[in-house]
């Protein structure tokens, strides 16, 4: 089967602004649009992307491929078109375009520092946590800081979405000095809280489901 990428290229030194370019490939049904874009690579050597795990662990390789934003390297070509279609793939969405693919995400870190994206440990805690307790904190700690649901959703209170996934684990830790508290300081809502809830599982590559908290 043969279809062509419509990638998104721009390079800073020679371009006053985005334009897309065409890369005819061949793929086959096990293939991912990371395995394309590696085949559109030995076309052109000067396509820029991230990748590295090429296993959805890493978070790298989150570009916006047709209508929203995954991991290249767990998207199944078959999942997102077919033979003979053109499939459009552009940096992450809203994020600032550095080079092709690449998109700035020092903003998406400085988000995610801004909410003390670290356990603090209460004085007199035995340092102990509980099967149920552990059951909560594990589907947040599953976020492989990839900044898809950043590109997708709408902050929540005056948190971006991923550090409020952060911020949601640590609510839930039993370690945590602050809790249930870091919430309120995030300025979230109940009805905030539920949307974000209900749309995160299906964009996020990890489907992370959200511990519930204080509602
Ligand atoms: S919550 Fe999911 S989509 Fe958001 S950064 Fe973490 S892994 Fe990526
Ligand atoms: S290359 Fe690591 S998540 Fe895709």
């Amino acid at each position: 089967m043969r279809l062509t990428l419509n990638i998104s290229r721009f390079d800073p030194q020679t371009d006053a602004n985005p334009a897309p370019q065409a890369y005819p490939v061949d793929w086959e049904r096990h293939e991912t649009v990371l395995d394309l874009l590696i085949r559109a690579r030995q076309q052109d050597p000067s396509l820029a992307f991230r990748r590295s795990c090429r296993s959805g662990i890493c978070g790298s390789c989150a570009v916006q491929i047709g209508d929203r934003s995954r991991l290249a390297c767990q998207t199944l070509v078959r999942e997102v078109a077919a033979d003979g279609d053109i499939l459009s793939i552009g940096p992450l969405r809203g994020f600032r375009q550095l080079r092709d693919l690449v998109a700035d995400m020092d903003p998406f870190f400085a988000a995610l520092n801004r909410v003390v994206p670290w356990v603090i440990t209460l004085p007199d805690h035995a340092g102990l946590v509980s099967p149920e307790d552990a059951a909560r904190i594990e589907s947040p700690a599953t976020c492989i800081l990839c900044g898809v649901c950043d590109a997708e959703l709408p902050p929540a209170g005056s948190a971006t979405p991923a550090a409020l996934v952060k911020n949601l684990r640590l609510a839930v830790d039993p370690r945590d000095a602050l809790g249930a508290q870091r919430l309120k300081l995030a300025g979230l809502t109940a009805a905030g809280m539920r949307t974000f809830r209900e749309l995160l599982p299906s964009l996020c590559p990890k489907g992370i489901k959200l511990p519930v908290v204080g509602e």
